[in-house]
């Protein structure tokens, strides 16, 4: 047992001394965080790269998965509930665009209203299915993964504004 926690106590700084890696340092403070490390890994830029390109990367896949999500929906448009959810996803992909013009010019309040209204485009979409309304089944899938992407960069966002420190 004392061994085990000595162990714990080295590898704990020995992370501590030869400093963080980012992306872990960003995914541990999100929802899903192995959604974060493999969305912002699958990008060959993210290598190295510092918060603002990481902020980059985590809106270029929350407007991807954003454009997945109405593309699941136009193709079994069937009901008002899918016609609704188009024109949400529409305004979630715009809100993406938004939230890459409030990084480019650093403001970080803008960017997290923007992240924040691309959430609830989607969870607004997932409310109104259900009373016998069905969605198409992967739907709920991708609404939740917009929804981990969308969280990392509200992560990414609150420690380039100094709201959370990282390291
Ligand atoms: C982050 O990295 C990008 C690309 O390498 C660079 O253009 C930008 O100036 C960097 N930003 C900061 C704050 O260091
Ligand atoms: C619409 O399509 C989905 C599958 O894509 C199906 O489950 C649902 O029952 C359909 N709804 C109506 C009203 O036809």
């Amino acid at each position: 047992m004392r061994i085990l926690t000595l162990l714990l106590i080295l590898v704990s700084s020995a992370n501590f001394t030869f400093g963080a890696d980012l992306i872990n340092e960003i995914c541990q403070q999100t929802v899903d965080p192995s959604l974060c490390s493999n969305s912002l890994r699958s990008d060959p830029r993210s290598a190295n790269a510092n918060l603002t390109t990481l902020g980059r990367i985590s809106i270029k896949n929350a407007q991807k998965s954003a454009k997945a999500a109405k593309k699941l929906i136009h193709k079994a448009i069937n009901s008002s509930s899918y016609t609704q959810c188009v024109a949400l996803y529409d305004d979630a992909i715009s809100n993406t665009k938004k939230c890459k013009k409030a990084l480019k010019s650093r403001d970080y309040g803008q960017l997290n209203t923007f992240v924040s209204a691309a959430m609830t485009d989607a969870s607004l979409c997932d409310g109104s299915f259900g009373r016998g309304v069905q969605g198409p089944p992967q739907l709920k899938f991708e609404s939740i993964k917009l929804q981990g992407l969308c969280n990392i960069i509200l992560v990414i966002s609150n420690s380039l504004s100094g709201v959370i420190k990282l390291v």
